[in-house]
This record gives structure tokens, C-alpha cells and sequence, in this order.
């Protein structure tokens, strides 16, 4: 398995270029089994959980063509099975999304339970609820959902939990339903706008995307369209945090500020300087970060996938600082791998109390999942000596590239096969 050796100690300096928004990315594919015409993608990030995706469409029968200008071209004009084995999904839980669209246009679908991961027993009870009011039959049986519709119904939803991929499976589901679905208490983040946008660009009636409220008029059919994936602003928000840690100053360019305002206001007041140019984001920090303390919640509020990379900076930062974890139940699997490179961390229920240390020392850690792993680049980055991560097939779901990447900036990071 691979590792990630990095040598501690550099300030980073540079320029740094944003990749399409993972969590984009993953609905939208989903949203081209919703059509029998061409949908054409751009700016789709070259990722492990994108060819996951590719590779469980494909064997679903949808035409997957990767074109020259780095997107995706979907064809998903005929079906050859209609279900989501385990082998591909629990190599990836957000195939789940399969299941709306399948439902929606095929009237069938057999998916697998995603089973929980390192962060969370991760339950789809809502996914499900919400689709049985639309009027499936689903029962699930060996590990798999089995649902049959007819015409799938419009229907007001109460959303019990705010849930991201159970507001963007019941809104593609509900682009084909008869009549209108009205989702409430639905999760607001941009990945669901930009899902939306999507949808709508291929004839979908959708209305308050981005709010807690979002209504959905069913149309007969939906069309092919041409679709840019947003940034991602999780990738942003990574390399900004890298750059204050380090005391460096980096540009990040095709990337959003409007979809950060949380993570900008605690960067601002861990004593960043932050520029916004049209599509870029310019951080400077001249000093040693101040602690600041957070408490992660559905966007608008802190995002719960920048949590960690919070807590490596709070590990060096001067003072004390509580970090809270209040959407997924075991989301502090970095903490032990922080205190093996010195970081003083005590845990008390979801809530981590960080008293910064004036330096970290270089050891071998392992990656637990996708934003620990990303953390632990971090916290390497600033360490004395050398720091190996070990398992980072975890870094390679959501981050592009991300030794070249670092690299560029002046980090020494290299991947040892
Ligand atoms: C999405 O996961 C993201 N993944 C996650 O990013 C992100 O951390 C999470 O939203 C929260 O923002 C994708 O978009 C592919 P949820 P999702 O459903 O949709 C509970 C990353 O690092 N819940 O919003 O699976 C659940 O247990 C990944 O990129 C139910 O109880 O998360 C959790 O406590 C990690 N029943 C809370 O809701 C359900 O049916 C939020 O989960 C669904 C969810």
C-alpha cells in the first residue's frame, strides 16, 4: 500500500488550482441515469470515488465515456440491470445515489446497504422513508434495498435529520414524480444547489435549492445537458488551513469564496489575511495561529469535513481550543495519530479540548478516513523531521493529486509505493 512521506519544516508559497467539488460530482453522475440522452460533464476531479462511481454506472449499463477536455460524456439510453452490487458500494457509500434516479426512471432498483464507515454508523432510514412516501415498495432482504414503484408520487417530506445525500437521492427522485414533492428541513450545502442547477439545466422544476425547503414540480422526462462541477470548496478550505499552519502565503485559483463563509470567518480569526479575487481566495499568515474553537453543524454553519483539519491547526496554535462534533457520532479518529506526533488532545463525550504545543515531532501515523488523512498531511507539514502516513488509498477518494499539489507550494511530500 502506498504512503505519503513528508519532510516538516516549510513555509508554503504559491499558487495552488481547486479541482471539481467531490461531492458535486457524485450526485450529478447519479443524475445521468435520469435521462436516455447525452449528458456532458466538465471539471470533474480525477478521483478514486469518481472512477468508483464510473465503474458501478458502467455495470449498471450506463455509456461512460471520459473526454478530451478532462469531463465525462453519460449515456444511460438502455439499462442492462438495475441494481448497485455490494463489491462496488461498500467501496463507496454514496453509490446509494443510484437509488432515487433508478427508482424514478425505472420503477426498480436493488442496492446494496451501504454498510457503516470509520466515522459513523451512517444510516439511509431517511433516504428510504422519504422514497416509501412517494409511493415505493421497498423491503430490504440479505443486505440489499429491493424497491419497486409505479409512477413515483409527489409528496411533502419532513426530513427528520438534515441529510445531504438523503435530500439530493428524494430531489432526483421527485424530477420524475407525478406531481409536486415538497422536502423539508432539506440540507442546504452548495453540492445540493449545484445538483439542482444541474437538474434544472436538464428540464427539472426545482425551486429554494440551498434552502431548507426545496419543491420539486414531477416532469415526464428530463433532457441531456452540458454541466460544470463546482469547485470544491472542502479541498479549498484544506490547502488554506496548510498555508496558515506553515506561516506561508497561497493563492488558490478556480475555487468559490461565497461557499466558505464559515471556514473563511475562523480562518480570519486564527489571524489569517484573506483576499478574495474573482476566482480565487489569497491567504497570508505572518504569525503562530491563534486557537479557535468550533462546533461543526449543517451548511451554512461550520462543515463537519473541515473539522479536522481545524483540530491539526489548533494542535500548534497558541492557546486552547474545544472542538465539536455534532454530525457524525465517531468523527475523532485523527486524535490518536495527532498525540503520536506530540499534539496534546483530550476528548470529553463529542467534544475535543486542543491545547497547542509550540511543535509537533515527525512519526509514522495511519489514515483512518478520507478528512483524518488530510489532516495528517497537515500536521506533517509542520512537524520536526519526517512523518510517514501510512493507508492514504483513504486521501485518495477526495484529493487530487494532492503530492503535486502540495509540492507546488513548496511542501517536500513524496509517494512512496
Ligand atoms: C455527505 O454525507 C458527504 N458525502 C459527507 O462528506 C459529509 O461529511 C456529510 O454529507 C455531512 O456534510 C457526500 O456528499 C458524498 P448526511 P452523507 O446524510 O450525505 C444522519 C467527505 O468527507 N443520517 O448528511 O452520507 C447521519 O448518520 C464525506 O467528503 C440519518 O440518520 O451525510 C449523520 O449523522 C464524509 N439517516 C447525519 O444524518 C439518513 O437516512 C448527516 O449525514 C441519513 C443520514
Amino acid at each position: 500500500m502506498d504512503k505519503l512521506a513528508i519532510q516538516g519544516g516549510m513555509s508554503l508559497s504559491g499558487e495552488v488550482r481547486i479541482s471539481g467539488a467531490k461531492n458535486a460530482a457524485l450526485p450529478i453522475l447519479c443524475a445521468g441515469l435520469l435521462t436516455a440522452d447525452k449528458l456532458h460533464l466538465g471539471n470533474l476531479p480525477k478521483l478514486k470515488d469518481i472512477s468508483t462511481s464510473l465503474t458501478l454506472l458502467g455495470h449498471i449499463g450506463m455509456q461512460v465515456c471520459l473526454n478530451d477536455q478532462g469531463g465525462v460524456d453519460l449515456h444511460a439510453a438502455e439499462l442492462s440491470r438495475l441494481e448497485a452490487p455490494y463489491e462496488l458500494v461498500k467501496t463507496m457509500r454514496a453509490s446509494i445515489l443510484v437509488l432515487g434516479p433508478m427508482l424514478a426512471r425505472y420503477g426498480e432498483a436493488k442496492v446494496s446497504l451501504p454498510g457503516g464507515c470509520a466515522i459513523g454508523s451512517r444510516p439511509v432510514d431517511l433516504h428510504i422513508k422519504g422514497l416509501q412516501a412517494m409511493g415505493a415498495e421497498i423491503h430490504i432482504e440479505h443486505g440489499y434495498i429491493h424497491a419497486k414503484a409505479g409512477r413515483l408520487q409527489g409528496a411533502r417530506i419532513f426530513m427528520d435529520t438534515v441529510t445531504v445525500t438523503g435530500t439530493e437521492n428524494l430531489m432526483m427522485a421527485a424530477t420524475l414524480a407525478q406531481g409536486v414533492t415538497v422536502l423539508e428541513n432539506a440540507a442546504r450545502e452548495p453540492e445540493v444547489v449545484d445538483l439542482a442547477d444541474c437538474l434544472i439545466a436538464m428540464g427539472a422544476k426545482i425551486s429554494g435549492a440551498g434552502s431548507d425547503t426545496i419543491t420539486i414540480t414531477g416532469v415526464d422526462s428530463l433532457h441531456g445537458a452540458s454541466f460544470n462541477i463546482m469547485p470544491d470548496r472542502i479541498e479549498t478550505g484544506t490547502y488554506l488551513v496548510a498555508a496558515a499552519m506553515t506561516q506561508g502565503k497561497i493563492k488558490i485559483t478556480h475555487t468559490r469564496a461565497d461557499t466558505l463563509d464559515a471556514v473563511l470567518d475562523k480562518l480570519r480569526e486564527a489571524g489569517a489575511e484573506i483576499e478574495l479575487g474573482e476566482n480565487s481566495i489569497t491567504l497570508s499568515m505572518q504569525q503562530r495561529p491563534r486557537a479557535v474553537s468550533l462546533k461543526t453543524a449543517p451548511y451554512p454553519a461550520f462543515p463537519t469535513d473541515m473539522q479536522a483539519q481545524f483540530m491539526a491547526m489548533n494542535c500548534i496554535a497558541d492557546g486552547v481550543a474545544t472542538v465539536t462534533e455534532t454530525i457524525f457520532e465517531n468523527r475523532f479518529m485523527h486524535v490518536q495519530e495527532m498525540r503520536r506526533l506530540g499534539a496534546n488532545i483530550e476528548i470529553e463525550g463529542n467534544t475535543a479540548v486542543i491545547r497547542g504545543v509550540d511543535g509537533l515531532q515527525g512519526a509514522v501515523v495511519m489514515a483512518t478516513d478520507l478528512r483524518a488523512s488530510a489532516s495528517l498531511v497537515l500536521a506533517a507539514l509542520v512537524a520536526e523531521g519526517e512523518t510517514t502516513i501510512e493507508r492514504i488509498y483513504h486521501i485518495d477518494r477526495g484529493y487530487e493529486c494532492i503530492e503535486e499539489k502540495f509540492s507546488q507550494v513548496g511542501a517536500r511530500i513524496r509517494r512512496v509505493h
